[in-house]
């Protein structure tokens, strides 16, 4: 979700306001991918290298935050959208966690759609992390180093269980991957658009989704293997 301090900075704005904008604009998308019936959902609204921004920026994603989450809580329980934050979430002040975790119980039934938010994230982090947590298997007798395969990796992410991403989809002009699941991207078709992210609304989202449609996914076969006409 790129893009937020230049939109800001462009209308002379402080880079907070962009912010502000930005989280319009993730109501709307989780909005019209529930109604897309898009299964997973991920967005990537604080990485770990985010907490070396200026104080005032990070205290106010961490409030708006905590605003979304009081604000959507509802529609995100009745639309059967199950929250799942992915990274090092220990780490985000008492008072957010405190929210995360109520919204997390609350819609822990939920299963239409899993809305995962990357907070505190950091792709490298989360497989140095699956590392250590097949480490102490090996060590407790619970796993062979010879079964260390794919899936003991795949099952040791925060987001073990899912399938990987599609389509990734990232705003504000960059074309690179900012540490964002690296694992499971392998096989994800990138998009990226100049689009600020709080421009990225409905119409954006379906040209995304266009473009996706359009593209020949091979998964390493050759193209008669994986299409079926
Ligand atoms: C990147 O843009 C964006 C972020 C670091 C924060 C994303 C946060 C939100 C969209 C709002 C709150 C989130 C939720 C889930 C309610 P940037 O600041 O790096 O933009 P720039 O590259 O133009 O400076």
């Amino acid at each position: 979700m790129d893009g937020n301090g230049r939109w800001a900075e462009r209308k002379g704005l402080p880079r907070l306001e962009g912010h502000r904008r930005g989280a319009r604009s993730v109501d709307v998308v989780v909005t019209a991918c529930r109604e897309l019936n898009i299964p997973h959902l991920t967005l990537y609204a604080f990485s770990s290298e985010n907490w070396g921004r200026p104080k005032d920026e990070v205290d106010g994603l961490m409030e708006l935050l905590s605003i979304y989450l009081r604000k959507e809580k509802k529609k995100l329980l009745d639309n059967g959208i199950r929250l799942n934050p992915i990274g090092e979430i220990e780490r985000l002040p008492d008072w957010v966690n405190g929210l995360l975790e109520e919204v997390i119980e609350d819609s822990a039934h939920n299963n239409d759609m899993v809305l995962n938010i990357a907070l505190s994230y950091s792709g490298r982090e989360e497989l140095a992390r699956a590392a250590r947590l097949i480490c102490r298997a090996v060590s407790r007798g619970d796993l062979e180093p010879e079964e260390i395969d794919f899936n003991a990796l795949n099952d040791n992410l925060y987001t073990s269980g899912q399938p990987d991403p599609d389509l990734l989809i990232r705003t504000g002009g960059e074309q690179r991957v900012s540490n964002f699941l690296l694992w499971q991207l392998a096989y994800t078709e990138l998009y990226f658009t100049k689009t600020l992210w709080p421009d990225f609304r409905k119409k954006e989202l379906f040209r995304a989704l266009d473009v996706f449609e359009s593209r020949d996914r091979r998964f390493g076969l050759v193209g008669t293997q994986v299409r079926n006409d």
